[in-house]
This record gives C-alpha cells, structure tokens and sequence, in this order.
C-alpha cells in the first residue's frame, strides 16, 4: 500500500468509528451552534416526528413541569404535540426525531422498551432495527402484530424514552424521570387491557420495582389496575438466544391470560 492508500483507509477506519458511535454530521470549517439552528429552525426537523405545535403550547411547556403537561392532554395527539414541544428534557438536543409510538392505539397489549437507538431515531418511530424484527416475531409467536387491521390482534408500541440518548448512553435518573409523566399519562390514554414491558429500564420505570427484569419476569404485576408483564427486551436475546425460553414462557402467560 502507497502512502496515501494508508491514509485514506485510516481516514475510513476514523470515520466508521465515528457513525459507530453516533456522529452523523460532518464537521465544517466555521462552528455551528446546533441549538441555535434547531431554535431558528425547528420545521427542519424530519416530517415522521415533526407535527406543528402552536407558539402558545410550545411557550406553555417550557414554563409547566411534565406532570402537569401530561395530565392536561386529553388525547394520544396533544400528548405527542405536548411531547414534541417539551423543552425539559436535554435528550431532545441530541436527537433527530421524536419516537412517539407505533401500531393500533386501540390494541389490548402496549410494549413499553426502553428507548430509541439509532434506526429508531432516524425513522420516528419504535423498534425499527434488529431488536425491532426480532420484537415483530415475538408478537407474531402470541398472535399479535402492530400492523394488525383487526385492534384484537394488534400491538401498540413505545418506550420510556422518547429521544435516542446520545450514543445509545443509559439515560439518567433525572432525564428519566422527566418524562416518566408522559409514558404513564400514554398509557392511561390508551387504556390496554395489558402491558408487555420488555428489559429492566421499562419494568422498573413501569412498576416502580427496585428489581431487574430477571426477578420481575414470570409474574403478574399491575399498573395501577392494568396487569402488566415483563420480560426480557429483544436486544438482550440476540445477545444470549439462551434466554428465548423464559421469554416464551413469558409470552404464553400473557397470551393465556388474553383468552388463547
Ligand atoms: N430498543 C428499545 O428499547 N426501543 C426501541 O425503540 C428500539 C430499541
């Protein structure tokens, strides 16, 4: 290899690490203040997560606390306008888009994962990436699908978090619990009949549990009178396909307790 085969290999290698880790903007000659473009210019952002919020709601928000946000929307679309103009949260600077939700609202299972990784940020939506197929199939094993026509066989879908935290990091304490009053004023919007959570960020935020979603799974819990199942999330299966029995345990207990 010549000298400038080595240098432009190395500058690949750089640059592939970089997207590993979550850049995805060049860096330009003259500094941009990001958080100022984002303030000049929040229709920018991409049409999935964009959906217009009125100047008096986005002036309101940043002056409320998200409990009192949450609990003034009426429906799943002023949650997510009020959401999308949440300024409270410092995950929002970093992402691209707002991952609301996916699949049937009117379904009778909601799956709470943890957050948005990367694809997920990218598209706006929940569980678009390898977990998200392997999600798809899990659902698929019990009869369910987020693109049901028919609400019985339907599966609504979101996380606890609404913004990818940068490089995947764990959110904080506070970050999360910022917008813990937005997932629980979600769910009391969409009334399921069940709740699936998948990983211990969500069964603990859910269930207010000290415990991992290793003591938590196998067992009926209860989200102020919603039964409510956790198991382990999708991720952590590809990383140990070792853990599909208790999953599918898991999986037939909820499909049992929805009537076969
Ligand atoms: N993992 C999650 O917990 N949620 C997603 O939306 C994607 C991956």
């Amino acid at each position: 290899m010549d000298a400038d085969s080595v240098s432009f290999a190395a500058d690949l290698a750089a640059l592939a690490w970089q997207v590993e880790l979550g850049a995805d903007e060049a860096i330009a000659e003259e500094p941009v203040d990001r958080f100022e473009v984002r303030a000049a210019a929040p229709a920018a952002r991409a049409a999935t997560a964009a959906q217009p919020v009125a100047p008096a709601v986005r002036t309101a928000v940043v002056e409320r606390g998200s409990v009192e946000i949450a609990a003034g929307c009426g429906d799943l679309a002023s949650l997510r306008a009020a959401i999308g103009a949440f300024e409270g949260c410092s995950l929002k600077q970093g992402a691209r888009n707002l991952v609301f939700a996916d699949g049937d609202p009117r379904a009778r299972v909601m799956v709470i994962g943890e957050a948005p990784g990367r694809e997920e940020d990218r598209e706006g939506l929940p569980f678009v990436g390898r977990s998200g197929q392997l999600l798809d199939r899990m659902l698929a094993a019990i009869g369910l699908s987020r693109r049901a026509e028919d609400p019985r066989a339907g599966a609504y879908i979101t996380n606890v978090l609404p913004w990818r935290p940068p490089q995947n990091r764990d959110p904080s304490g506070d970050e999360a619990a910022k917008m813990l009053p937005f997932l629980f004023r979600h769910i009391e919007l969409a009334r399921p009949e069940f709740l699936l959570l998948l990983g211990s960020p969500a069964a603990r935020a859910v269930l207010s549990a000290e415990f991992g979603v290793t003591r938590l799974r196998g067992k009926w819990h209860e989200w102020r009178g919603v039964p409510a199942i956790a198991t382990f999330h999708p991720a952590a299966l590809l990383r140990d396909p070792g853990k599909k029995r208790e999953v599918w345990a898991d999986l037939v207990m909820l499909k049992a307790r929805m009537g076969g």
